[in-house]
C-alpha cells in the first residue's frame, strides 16, 4: 500500500529517472560504450584477476593513491568515474526495523529476504547513478554491554545468533541466489572487540580492548568467521580500537586470520579515520608514514578517510611502503568492483539492468518491513491476559507518551522512509469510528526533563477505559558516539508511567521503544502495569505491526536477543572486555552465557497469547559416537574426557545430527513460535570458564491453536557443542549433554566408541 507521501516519493524518483535517461551521457560508468571499451579490464571474457591486473598495470602512482581512499577519484583517461565506497543506507528506501528487533524474530528466512530487498533497492538506485554497490553492513559485534549506543545495529548478544544473522543477511544482500557475480557487496564490521564509543577516559579512538584468548575464540571471532565463511562477505572492516595492544587495522594476526585461515576474499577497509588513529591516538606508529606502512602490511586495502591519500607517497619515499603493496590492495578493491559488474559497461544492459526506481518501496518490500516488525516485537509481560484488546468491546482508549507521535522509527543510520506513520496514527486508523481515542504526550520529548505535561496526561488517562503508554528511548539517547550512562528510562519518564498507571481505570499497557535494554523492573513488578511490549525501532510499518499485536490480529512471537540488566550493572566498567564472571573481584560477567547477577528480562524472553509445550521426539539421537565418523588421526586426544577440535575439524559435518522437537500450541490463537535449543555440558567435564548453558540452535515455526508441529534443529558438534579453553583452543567435551527446550530435557551422550 502506498500512501500520499509514498506516491510523491515515487513521482520524484521517476522524475529523476527521466532526467537521467534523457541525458544518458551524464550517467557515468566504467567501460560504458561507446568510449573506453577496448581495455582488457573491460573485456568480460577474461577472468576477474586478469582484468584487475590489467587495470592496475595502466595506473600511475597518483591514480593508485587516489584509488585507496573511500572517496576514490575519477581516472578520466581510462573512463573511470569517481566512486564512493562507503554506503550505509540509501538516500531513500524501505525502512525495515532496526537490526536488534529483526533479530528478535529468530527467523533466518526473514533476515535473508531483508538483505535481498536492500540489495534490490541498491541495484535499482545504482542503475540510475544514485547509489554505490558497496555497503558497510552488517554490524556483527556482539552486544556485549547494554550501554553501547550501537547495540541497536547488532543482532544481539549471542555469538551463535549473531553468526546466523550475519550469514543470512550477507547472502541476501550479496545475492547468493544469483549464478554469478555479486549483487551488492556486504561488509562485516567492526573487526573486532569494538563496542565502546566513550566511557570514562576511553573513547573508541584510543581504547585498548584487552581480550582473553578464550573470549576471543568463543565470543569476539565467531560472528566474523560466519559472516565470511558461511555468508561469503566480500568486505571486512577493521575497527578503531586496539586488540591486546595492537590497533585492529594494524593487527596482522587478526587480519591475517581472516584472509588466510578463513579464506576471506574481498577487500579490507579501515573504519573511518582508523588509519590516522594508529598514529594520532594509539601512538602505536611513530609517524603518519609508519601508520600507513603498518596497516598496509597488516592487510588493509582501503582507507576510510584521506590519511593514506596524504601520507602514502611520503611513506614510499621513505622506503616504508613498496608500490607492490598498493597493487595488492588495489587488486582486492578492483576484484570486488569487477565481481559486482561495475566494469561491464552500462549497468542497464547487464544482468541486473531491469531494476530501477520502480523496484524501491514496492509493495513487496513495504510488506516485508511490516512482516519484520510483526515478527520481532516482543511481549515482555501480560498479566491477566489484558492483551489482546478487542476493539469491538472497548469504548475509549488514551495514548500517552512522546514516542507515540514519532514518525521516524528506524533507529541509527536510517534514511528517508517510503512512508511513515506514528504509533498513534496507526491506532487511530485502526479504531476509527469504533471507539474514541485521545492523546497526551505527558513529556515534551524523550529526555522528559519536566513534569509540566503530567496533569494533562493524567486527566486524559482518567477519562479512558484503556490506556497505552509509549515510553522508552530514541536516537537522542543512544547511537553512534552516544553510549548511555544509565539503563533506566530518561528523565521523568518512569514517574509519568507510574502516575498514569495510578490514575487509570484499569491496569495500563506499556510500550517501550529503543534498541538498548532498559531497567524497567519497577514496571514489571507493578500490578497496575498489566502489559509491557518492546518494539525496538520497528521501522516504517512499526506502528501498524504494534496495532495488530495489541488488537490480536497478530500473535506476538519475538524473543529478546539480549539480556536486560538492572541499573546496578552500570557499576561494571564498560571497558572490561571479559565475558566471564570473576567473583574474586566482584565482576558479574556478561550476557546470558556468563552473567551471574539478577536480570530484568533474560535472553530469549518473550511471551505469546498462547502457551506452548514441547516434546523431544524419539527420533532425536541419544548417543553420538565420534570414532565411527571421524578419522582417528583427527582426534587429538588430550585426555579421556575431551577431544581437541583442530582447524580441519572446525566443521565436523559427518557428526551433524538433528534434534527433533514437537511443539504444541495450547492457546486459542495460531501464531509463530521460536523453538530455542540450549545445551548444558557434561557435568563431570566442565572446563574452566565454560558457559553454564548456551544456545545451540533455533527454529521458527507456524503453530495452529491446539495442534502440535514437529521441527528439527541441526547441530554440528564441532561448531555448536565445542567450547574454548583458556588458551583459546576449541575442545569437544565427551559425556552426557543435556539439551533443553523450555523446561523439557533430552540427554545425549557423546562418546569416542
Ligand atoms: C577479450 O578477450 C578474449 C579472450 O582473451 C579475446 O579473444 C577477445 O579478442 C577480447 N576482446 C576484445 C574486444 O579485446
Ligand atoms: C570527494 O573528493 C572530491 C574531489 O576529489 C571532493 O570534491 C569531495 O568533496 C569529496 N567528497 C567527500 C565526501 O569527501
Ligand atoms: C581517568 O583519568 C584520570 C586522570 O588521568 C584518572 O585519575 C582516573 O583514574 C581515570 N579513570 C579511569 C576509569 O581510568
Ligand atoms: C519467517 O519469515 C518469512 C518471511 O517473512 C515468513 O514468510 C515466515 O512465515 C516466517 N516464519 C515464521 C514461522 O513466522
Ligand atoms: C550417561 O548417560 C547414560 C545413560 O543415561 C548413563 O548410563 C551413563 O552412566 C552416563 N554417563 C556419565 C558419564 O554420566
Amino acid at each position: 500500500m502506498c500512501n500520499k507521501h509514498c506516491n510523491l516519493f515515487f513521482f520524484i524518483l521517476l522524475l529523476i529517472f527521466h532526467l537521467l535517461s534523457s541525458q544518458s551521457l551524464s550517467l557515468e560508468f566504467p567501460c560504458k560504450p561507446p568510449r573506453h571499451t577496448n581495455y582488457p579490464f573491460c573485456n568480460t571474457s577474461l577472468t576477474i584477476s586478469a582484468r584487475a591486473r590489467s587495470l592496475i598495470s595502466l595506473l600511475t602512482l597518483s591514480d593508485k593513491l587516489h584509488s585507496l581512499t573511500t572517496n576514490a577519484s575519477s581516472i578520466p583517461r581510462l573512463g573511470i568515474p569517481p566512486y564512493q565506497w562507503g554506503n550505509h543506507a540509501l538516500h531513500a528506501a524501505t525502512t525495515f526495523p532496526q537490526v536488534i528487533l529483526t533479530a528478535a524474530s529468530f527467523n533466518r528466512t526473514l533476515w535473508y529476504l531483508i538483505g535481498s530487498a536492500i540489495g534490490v533497492e541498491a541495484r535499482a538506485m545504482y542503475n540510475v547513478g544514485q547509489a554505490g554497490l558497496t555497503f558497510w553492513s552488517p554490524n556483527v559485534n556482539v552486544f556485549r554491554d547494554p550501554r553501547w549506543g550501537r547495540g541497536q545495529e547488532t543482532p544481539g548478544e549471542d555469538p551463535m545468533l549473531v553468526s546466523a544473522y550475519a550469514s543470512e543477511f550477507v547472502r541476501g544482500l550479496q545475492g547468493a541466489s544469483h549464478d554469478q557475480g555479486l549483487f551488492t557487496s556486504a561488509c562485516c564490521k567492526h573487526f573486532t572487540a569494538y563496542d565502546l564509543n566513550k566511557w570514562a577516559n576511553f573513547t573508541k579512538y584510543n581504547f585498548n580492548a584487552l581480550v582473553t584468548q578464550q573470549d576471543l575464540e568463543d565470543t569476539y571471532l565467531p560472528p566474523f568467521r560466519s559472516c565470511i565463511q558461511q555468508g561469503g562477505a566480500s568486505c571486512l572492516m577493521c575497527s578503531f580500537n586496539q586488540v591486546n595492544g595492537v590497533p585492529a587495522c594494524a593487527n596482522e594476526d587478526l587480519l591475517g586470520l581472516a584472509r588466510s585461515k578463513w579464506g576471506f576474499q574481498g577487500y579490507i577497509t579501515s573504519d573511518c579515520d582508523a588509519v590516522a588513529t594508529v598514529y594520532e591516538y594509539h601512538k602505536y606508529a611513530k609517524s603518519p608514514e609508519d601508520a600507513v606502512a603498518d596497516v598496509l602490511r597488516a592487510g588493509v586495502d582501503l582507507n576510510c578517510g584521506t590519511y593514506m591519500l596524504r601520507h602514502t607517497q611520503s611513506a614510499i619515499k621513505q622506503g616504508k611502503v613498496e608500490e607492490e603493496e598498493l597493487d595488492r590492495a588495489l587488486f582486492n578493491l578492483f576484484s570486488v568492483q569487477l565481481r559486482l559488474g561495475m566494469f561491464d559497461g552500462d549497468p542497464r544492459k547487464g544482468q541486473f539492468g531491469k531494476l530501477g526506481p520502480w523496484n524501491v518501496c514496492t509493495t513487496e518490500h513495504t510488506t516485508l518491513a511490516l512482516e519484520a516488525a510483526r515478527q520481532g516485537i516482543v511481549l515482555l509481560k501480560n498479566e491477566n491476559k489484558i492483551l489482546p484488546l478487542d476493539r469491538g468491546f472497548i469504548t475509549s482508549l488514551a495514548v500517552i507518551g512522546p514516542m507515540a507521535t514519532e514518525t521516524k522509527l528506524g533507529g541509527d543510520y536510517s534514511g528517508v522512509a517510503c512512508s511513515s506513520r506514528s504509533i498513534y496514527e496507526e491506532l487511530q486508523e485502526f479504531t476509527k469510528g469504533l471507539l474514541s481515542i485521545s492523546y497526551a504526550s505527558g513529556c515534551h520529548d524523550i529526555a522528559c526533563q519536566s513534569v509540566e505535561g503530567f496533569n494533562e496526561a493524567i486527566q486524559t488517562a482518567k477519562e479512558a477505559e484503556y490506556v497505552i503508554i509509549v515510553a522508552g528511548i530514541d536516537t537522542t539517547q543512544e547511537g553512534e558516539d552516544h553510549d548511555r550512562a544509565s539503563l533506566v528510562l530518561p528523565g521523568e519518564q518512569m514517574a509519568l508511567i507510574s502516575a498514569i498507571a495510578d490514575a487509570s481505570k484499569r491496569p495500563v499497557i506499556l510500550v517501550l521503544t529503543g534498541g538498548g535494554p532498559l531497567d524497567v523492573l519497577s514496571a514489571d513488578r507493578n500490578p497496575l502495569i498489566a502489559s509491557i511490549v518492546w518494539v525496538g525501532y520497528p521501522g516504517e510499518a512499526g506502528g501498524k505491526a504494534l496495532t495488530e499485536i495489541i488488537f490480536g490480529l497478530v500473535n506476538p512471537a519475538g524473543r529478546l536477543p539480549m539480556t536486560w540488566y538492572p541499573e546496578s550493572f552500570t557499576n561494571v566498567p564498560m571497558s572490561d572486555m571479559n565475558m566471564r564472571a570473576d567473583p574474586s573481584r566482584g565482576y558479574p560477567g556478561r550476557t546470558y552465557r556468563f552473567y551471574t547477577g539478577t536480570r530484568v528480562y533474560g535472553f530469549g524472553h518473550g511471551l505469546s497469547y498462547s502457551a506452548f509445550s514441547y516434546k523431544f521426539s524419539s527420533s532425536s539421537p541419544s548417543k553420538i559416537s565420534l570414532y565411527t565418523s571421524v578419522k582417528a588421526d583427527k582426534l587429538l586426544l588430550e585426555d579421556v574426557d575431551h577431544v581437541l577440535v583442530d582447524d580441519d575439524m572446525q566443521d565436523c559435518s559427518t557428526l551433524r545430527f538433528e534434534m527433533q522437537v514437537s511443539v504444541m500450541n495450547l492457546g486459542d490463537l495460531d501464531g509463530s513460535h521460536v523453538v530455542m535449543l540450549f545445551s548444558r555440558w557434561p557435568n563431570n567435564n566442565v572446563l574452566e570458564g565454560s558457559p553454564t548453558t548456551q544456545l545451540v540452535g533455533f527454529s521458527s515455526v507456524h503453530t495452529v491453536s491446539y495442534e502440535s508441529i514437529e521441527t528439527s534443529i541441526l547441530v554440528d558438534p564441532c561448531q555448536h557443542l565445542s567450547i574454548a579453553d583458556e588458551k583459546g583452543k576449541r575442545v569437544l567435551p565427551l559425556g552426557n549433554y543435556t539439551f533443553t527446550v523450555g523446561d523439557t530435557h533430552h540427554t545425549l551422550s557423546l562418546q569416542i566408541y
